[in-house]
């Protein structure tokens, strides 16, 4: 009764609690994530979905994580989002969930939570903005802000056209249109199978945006009788697929630390070095920023991600087999796609770029545990460079001085900036791809080789070596550069190398201490406590695998 009682306070008949399944719809709507901000209309469209298939629906709010206002990053509370919706979906009375995410980090902490109940679940993310117009032009969220500053650092816009373009830029819900981090993930979540597909395309604005959240909602009614859970979904081949079709839509390189935790939760063995052999035989087919031309809503007008995943799979590059939130298979779910526009989904003969060109995983006496590098968003002459060392400890001492005109630096300098790891920053920001120094940019050069232990937007461009692993705040090979030293960067070759002998390396390391933590308390001190480097995605070392949804004992 004590269950029944008090839900009946907003006006359930007591016919709902005939023993109909429970859909938990677990929202991360918040003003303070402008991404997320529509979701609570999305879950109305769920909840019609769930009623009309015979559940109950219950909205709840979890934590937002908002890439655009957070600080120190968003990324600092990705898991603590993860840990906050794996408890509340195990500690409610649920049967069912359906994720609404859509900011960068919300699609990945929802999933990590799910695995590790595996209750069913289905995600539905909010969908993009609508493509930005400014001046007669399409301009896209996060890449068009970077060049807009630099466009602003080099004196060819004023203030007030900056102010105007970004009204420009974010003219609707939902979450960046460029192929940034969310909208990565938004298409990994239908790759791994677990959002409808077609799903990740339609603007967050667009009818048919809530045509497939009410789907959603019909379909988890069916999953719960089905018990599909995330274990029959996110399998070994769903991961393969996910990394296959990342490296098809010029995907974020975030998506790497994201899958990498998202696996751990599962249990399944997937290694760094997996998404650089399983991506080389992979072309990117599609054309959007920050790599290439368009934007999500030309992307789903021209189809969406079912066209990309059924050219995948008569390529034999997808596991065609692998079971998905339909019930079918991913062969299925995209049986009947159809391209509109050859310019946006470029067919596989003729790609937009050619395999062996996406995010390359790199080793070498600098990152014994990886880097990653993203072709796509590098200039191609700097990917086999060899340059003279400008280090700094950390993103902020490179902006004190990046506006210097006597800053010794050239167009081969590399600047490597360290101090951004998940331990040591703390959290991981997306700061690797800094800005070049004003000396350089109104010299009329547009790219430069930065080197970080740090993230980079996923709307952001440069030849940027990032995540390097172990970070320097562990004492990492990073932490021993000097200034002056001289690295060579191989990308066809895959290598990382410190121009430093080893005898001098060791003396440098034996001269090493480590730097203060962030914290002695609170959640801050808990993340330092138990991070993990990016090669095992970031995770919380006791967050790792699936605790299922058993509550053990009643609260009355
Ligand atoms: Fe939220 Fe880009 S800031 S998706
Ligand atoms: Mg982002």
């Amino acid at each position: 009764m004590i269950y029944r009682s008090w839900m009946r306070n907003q006006g359930f008949g007591a016919e709902v609690f005939d023993g109909r399944p429970v859909i938990g719809i677990a929202t991360s709507a918040s003003e303070l994530a402008p991404c997320n901000a529509h979701l609570h209309r999305v879950a109305e469209a769920v909840k019609r979905g769930v009623w009309q298939a015979g559940g109950f629906p219950l909205e709840f709010p979890t934590m937002a994580t908002g890439e655009t206002l957070m600080r120190p990053t968003a990324m600092l509370y990705r898991n603590l989002m993860a840990m906050e919706v794996e408890e509340l979906i195990r500690a409610n009375p649920l049967d069912g969930v359906v994720l609404l995410s859509g900011c960068d980090k919300t699609t990945p902490a929802m999933l990590m939570a799910a695995a590790s109940v595996d209750l069913p679940s289905i995600m539905v993310t909010g969908g993009p903005m609508l493509n930005g117009k400014y001046r007669g032009t399409d301009v896209g969220s996060g890449t068009h802000v970077w060049r807009f500053e630099e466009e602003l650092k080099a004196g060819r816009m004023t203030q007030e056209e900056c102010f105007f373009a970004e009204g420009c830029m974010a003219r609707s819900n939902g979450h960046c249109m460029t192929m940034g981090t969310a909208s990565t993930m938004a298409c990994l979540a239908e790759a791994l199978g677990m959002q409808l597909p077609g799903s990740a395309t339609w603007p967050a604005v667009d009818a048919r945006r809530f045509e497939t959240a009410q789907e959603a909602g019909r379909r988890i009614v069916a999953m719960v009788d089905e018990d599909l859970r995330p274990s029959r979904i996110l399998t070994r081949e769903a991961f393969e697929n996910a990394i296959r079709v990342n490296a098809a839509i010029g995907g974020s390189t975030n998506a790497i630390i994201h899958l990498l935790a998202l696996a751990g939760r599962t249990g399944t063995a997937l290694a760094l070095d997996d998404f650089d052999a399983l991506a080389r035989p992979v072309p990117t087919l599609v054309d959007l920023l920050p790599s290439g031309r368009f934007l999500m809503e030309d992307f789903c007008y021209a189809g969406g991600l079912p066209v990309v995943m059924k050219q995948l799979v008569e390529a034999g590059l997808l596991h065609g087999a692998s079971v998905t939130v339909t019930g079918k298979s991913v062969a299925d779910n995209v049986a009947t796609a159809a391209c509109w526009n050859p310019e946006v989904i470029t067919p596989l003969d003729d790609p937009f770029q050619p395999a062996g060109t996406g995010t390359a995983v790199l080793r070498g006496n600098l990152c014994p545990g990886g880097a990653v590098v993203k072709q796509s968003a590098a200039s191609p002459h700097l990917l086999t460079h060899r340059g003279r060392a400008l280090v700094f400890d950390s993103a902020e001492d490179y902006h004190a001085v990046c506006d210097d005109p006597e800053l010794d630096v050239d167009a081969n300098t590399i600047l490597v900036i360290r101090g951004s790891g998940p331990k040591g920053y703390p959290g991981m920001p997306e700061v690797a791809n800094v800005p070049l120094p004003s000396k350089l940019l109104k010299a009329g050069v547009t790219d430069m080789v930065r080197i970080c232990d740090g993230r980079m937007s996923g709307t952001g461009y440069g030849t940027v070596v990032l995540h390097v692993t172990p970070e320097s705040a562990l004492g990492g090979p990073l932490a021993l550069v000097r200034t002056g030293d001289e690295i060579t960067l191989d990308v066809p070759a895959r290598t990382l190398t410190l121009e430093v002998g080893d005898a001098e390396l060791n003396r440098r390391r034996a001269a090493w201490r480590p730097p203060r933590p962030p914290s002695d308390s609170g959640y801050t001190w808990l993340y330092g406590e138990h991070v993990l480097q990016a090669d095992q995605g970031a995770d919380f070392d006791f967050l790792r695998g699936r605790r299922g949804h058993a509550v053990p004992r009643d609260s009355h």
